[in-house]
């Protein structure tokens, strides 16, 4: 599968949060975005999730231009937003079924799906539990579960890490890395170790421009290997990428 943008361009009043962004996303590896805040991340992957719509430039899924058929994207999509909302008085099991019959998934099919992803991302032992008393953690392993729901074909994550502890983060990993060998996973994150150790490929962007893309171990080489000096350097403009 491939995800291209064209000379995308979004702006809020007077911010640019996407300045004629041009990017090509294949599956067969984890593509993974980075920058920092405000640098136009959550933005791009809206308009990719087509919950948000560009002002200029086009957007293609496998050439079909999503700006005109953005089902052809929905159908095939997981998407974690970066501020998830869960509904508290459910439990993870109600909540998923809930999203399941919201994907048109059937009730077998999400029963067993639902118990095999809460397994996936250790939430089973919490699955009777509210989601109203859940850690901020254990909220985003719903989310995640969320997207992972219907076994989509197009997975984009924003900021998935986040609140995770060291050992949530790596089992993510692996997961997105699995998940990833046949599907676009594209992920947004803070944490230069996630790109390092996941991405085959990666975007920094600043300022809704990108600055570089390429492989993470390409750019680690601006700082003698060190990814995330590199990174640094970059976008404060000290590296000449
Ligand atoms: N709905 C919005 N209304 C106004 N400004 C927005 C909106 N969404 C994003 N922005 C602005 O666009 C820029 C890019 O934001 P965002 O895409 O959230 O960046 P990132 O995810 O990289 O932190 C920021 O300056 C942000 O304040
Ligand atoms: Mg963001």
């Amino acid at each position: 599968m491939q995800l291209k943008v064209q000379e995308v361009s979004k702006r809020f009043g007077s911010v640019h949060a996407l300045d004629s962004l041009s990017l090509e996303i294949e599956s067969g590896g984890v593509f993974g975005l980075v920058g920092p805040n405000g640098a136009g991340k959550s933005t791009l992957m809206r308009i990719l999730a087509t919950i948000e719509q560009a002002d200029s430039g086009k957007v293609y899924l496998d050439g079909v231009d999503l700006g005109k058929k953005p089902n052809e994207m929905r159908r095939v999509l997981g998407y974690l937003p970066q501020d998830i909302a869960v509904y508290p008085n459910l439990t993870p099991v109600e909540f998923l079924e809930y999203i399941a019959a919201i994907k048109g998934i059937g009730k077998a099919v999400a029963k067993k799906q639902i118990s095999g992803i809460l397994d996936t991302l250790r939430l089973s032992d919490a699955r009777k539990r509210k989601l109203g008393g859940f850690s901020g953690g254990m909220r985003q392993r719903v989310g995640i579960a969320c997207a992972l729901l219907g076994d989509p074909q197009v997975v984009i994550a924003d900021e998935p890490s986040s609140g995770l502890d060291p050992e949530e983060r790596i089992s993510l990993r692996k997961l997105f890395l699995s998940m990833a060998k046949t599907r676009i996973v594209l992920l947004s994150t803070h944490i230069i170790s996630d790109i390092e150790t996941t991405a085959s490929r990666m975007a920094l962007m600043k300022s809704g421009k990108l600055i570089y893309v390429g492989a993470p171990s390409e750019l680690a080489l601006y700082a003698d290997g060190d990814l995330e000096n590199a990174y640094i350097q970059a976008v404060h403009g000290e590296a000449v990428i």
